[in-house]
């Protein structure tokens, strides 16, 4: 079976692993920091916390936001649950937007229909890797609202020239199994304030001000000491999927150009035969973790490549219509049309040409029948 994700492993990342699993330190260490002074130098941003995944970012995230009771958060309706659900943590009111028919990006103008002065913070999610425009974003929703860029499906997105993630907001990557960027499960938050980067630092590890590895230095004294200034969570990186990650940001940049040929393949076999994404600009790259295409008898279309032995996806049921955790919800018109449309397509940076031919030429052959 042709799966949709597949993480590219190889050689690397198995003694990378094998070199902390007998170093004598497999938890939050100094892989993790090297991985975090890497992450943020790759963004070309001051400050990354690395963390278990990218729900515990977006949960950080809306804490530092300072997001309450009483308060709103935009979301787009088209993404992963993690989204919403940060907000709900905080006991806060997620208010859906509706998405660009063509990108199933965040829409702006529905944004602006949808920002209250409760609304607190917002948190648009760059589409299966295309960056929106984070500042055109900043002049819709003003400076009184805080930016929270759900990162998951962007790592090594450029926009403007500058890497998705490195804007100065506070912006959350997921490094998930099958992410541009795997470890098995790991996320960050990335920053530009120094303060945020403190308190995420804490915040990942109980509240507790020094970890365990701070601690273990030789010329510090009173190791055993720590003070908790405050109530946090347990969602800190390993130094075992750090040291993943430390190869996979080597290979980043050129599994994503194998991305780009595969999306290439496809947009040019496709074109007339369903609606192919859009392509990049100069300004706009995406990082291509979804090939998302919008297509008739899309469910009839998905029984028959899986009969054929290729798996696809649906990225995403609309969450404004999930009502037992959401309650019921106004509509989104261009959501909930467009996701009866929509087909992930496999890709993946090891995926072969002849694979993505026997794809475009199975897609061909099914509606040559209809
Ligand atoms: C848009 C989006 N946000 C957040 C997440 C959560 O990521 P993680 O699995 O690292 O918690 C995902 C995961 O798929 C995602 O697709």
């Amino acid at each position: 079976m042709l799966p949709v994700f597949r993480p590219c492993m190889g050689k690397e990342e198995v003694d990378a692993v094998a070199e902390v699993l007998t170093s004598g330190w497999i938890g939050l260490g100094p892989k993790t920091a090297e991985f975090e002074t890497k992450f943020a130098e790759y963004l070309a941003a001051p400050y990354a916390v690395a963390l278990n995944s990218a729900t515990a970012a977006l949960d950080l995230a809306t804490m530092l936001a300072g997001v309450g009771p009483g308060d709103e958060v935009i979301v787009p309706t088209i993404t992963f649950v993690s989204t919403a659900h940060a907000v709900m943590y905080r006991g806060a009111r997620a208010i859906f937007a509706d998405v660009d028919r063509e990108t199933l990006n965040i829409s702006f103008a529905d944004v602006e229909r949808k920002l209250s002065p409760k609304t607190k913070a917002i948190i648009p999610v760059h589409y299966g890797g295309r960056p929106i425009d984070v500042r055109r974003l900043k002049q819709v929703v003003g400076d009184r609202v805080t930016i929270i860029e759900d990162c998951a499906h962007a790592c090594g997105a450029s926009y403007y020239g500058q890497k998705v993630g490195s804007e100065g907001n506070i912006s959350c990557f997921s490094f998930h199994a099958v992410k541009n960027l795997a470890m098995g499960d790991g996320g960050a938050l990335v920053t530009h304030r120094e303060k945020d980067w403190d308190r995420a630092k804490r915040l990942r590890w109980l509240g507790i001000d020094k970890d365990t590895w701070t601690r273990s230095d030789a010329n510090r004294k009173y190791w055993w000491q720590y003070a908790v200034p405050e109530i946090g969570y347990k969602c800190h990186l390993n130094d075992i999927a750090a040291a993943i990650g430390i190869v996979q940001l080597k290979k980043l940049d050129a599994m994503n150009g194998r991305r780009r040929e595969i999306v290439r393949m496809y947009t040019e076999m496709l074109r007339n035969v369903v609606e192919t994404p859009p392509d990049d600009t100069p300004e706009f790259r995406s990082a291509w973790h979804i090939y998302c295409i919008k297509c008739k008898k899309r469910d009839d279309l998905a029984v028959y490549l899986q009969s054929q032995g290729i798996n696809t996806g649906v990225h995403y049921y609309p969450i404004h219509l999930y009502d037992t955790c959401y309650g019921t919800q106004p509509e989104l018109p261009v959501a909930e049309a467009e996701m009866k449309r929509i087909m992930s397509l496999p890709i993946f940076p090891d995926m072969k040409d002849d694979q993505v031919t026997m794809v475009c030429e199975q897609i061909k052959k099914f509606y040559s029948t209809k």
